[in-house]
């Protein structure tokens, strides 16, 4: 694809799929904005995109914050504009692991503040700013679990429900912006397994260290972010990177969205 002329906004772009997201759309033409709290990675992702030949800006921007959020904000409009995408893959994970014994108000709190918060954060700034320019692609980042239940859950149950409720605010998203004809896209990116250092080093030293092999094991962010720009030409609204997606979530529909009866469905008993 040539994105000449698009300029991609991409918070939580220094490090993982969104910085895969970033190299490949610079490559191809794009301007890139990346927003994110690590600033040793901000300065890396936008060192190797200008020393390609991609033209990069980088803002360090914690989206924990409100106020950090709405100065790097108005920075971002008043050099750049309005974006034609802005893609939202933040995520702390030190925040989302836990079991149902681990849960608290406190574990809760802390793991949707940056995590769910964060994302509204950014809305909260950047809607008004594409409504007013009359386009736009937004994506949200959830996950392949808001959309099939798997046998990780029980050790990050905080992670998979604000995926949840990542994936049914774009649902919610998308139906309102349809409803009264403003022009702004919106995608709900669901990644698998996807083998990032964040994401492996995220279960290290946890009692949940043992997932590291099998996170390692998942795809890789190059591949990812290539399936994410390979679909975003297509006017979708599920972006899903597991390979059978289509077919698991009809298995899973078929089960009354059941999802033991999804999870054990080729076990007999
Ligand atoms: N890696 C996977 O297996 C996987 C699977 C499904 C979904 N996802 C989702 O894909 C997205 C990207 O995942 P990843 O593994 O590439 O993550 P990552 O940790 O590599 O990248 C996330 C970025 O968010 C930044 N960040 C964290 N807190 C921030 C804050 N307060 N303000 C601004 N930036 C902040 C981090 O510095 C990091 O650069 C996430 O939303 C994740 O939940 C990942």
């Amino acid at each position: 694809m040539n994105f000449s002329n698009e300029t991609f906004v991409i918070v939580g772009g220094a490090a993982g799929i969104g910085a895969a997201i970033a190299r490949k759309v610079a490559a191809q033409g794009a301007s890139v904005i990346v927003c994110d709290i690590s600033e040793i990675n901000l300065s890396r992702i936008c060192e190797e995109i200008s020393t390609s030949g991609g033209t990069v800006a980088g803002y360090k921007m914690d989206v924990g914050s409100d106020e950090s959020t709405r100065n790097i904000c108005e920075e971002i409009f008043e050099a750049h504009g309005s974006p034609d995408h802005l893609i939202i893959t933040v995520v702390d994970y030190s925040r989302t692991l836990g079991e149902i014994s681990d849960i608290s108000a406190s574990h809760w709190k802390a793991a949707f503040e940056v995590n769910f918060f964060g994302y509204i954060r950014i809305l909260e700034n950047f809607i008004p700013r594409m409504q007013n320019n009359g386009k736009g692609v937004i994506t949200i980042t959830s996950s392949t679990l808001a959309v099939l239940p798997d046998r990780s859950m029980p050790i990050h149950i905080p992670y998979s429900t604000l995926k949840h409720a990542l994936f049914g605010l774009a649902t919610a998203m998308s139906v309102a912006f349809n409803s009264t004809k403003q022009p702004i896209r919106v995608i709900s990116f669901c990644p698998s397994a996807t083998a990032t250092e964040n994401a492996i080093s995220g279960v290290a030293g946890t009692k949940f260290s043992h997932l590291q092999g099998a996170i390692a094991q998942g795809a890789t962010a190059d591949s990812v972010a290539d399936t994410f720009i390979e679909k975003i030409k297509d006017d979708e609204f599920l972006i899903c990177t597991h390979p059978n997606y289509a077919t698991d979530i009809v298995e899973l529909a078929k089960t009354k969205l059941n999802p033991l009866r999804f999870i054990n469905r080729n076990q007999t008993s």
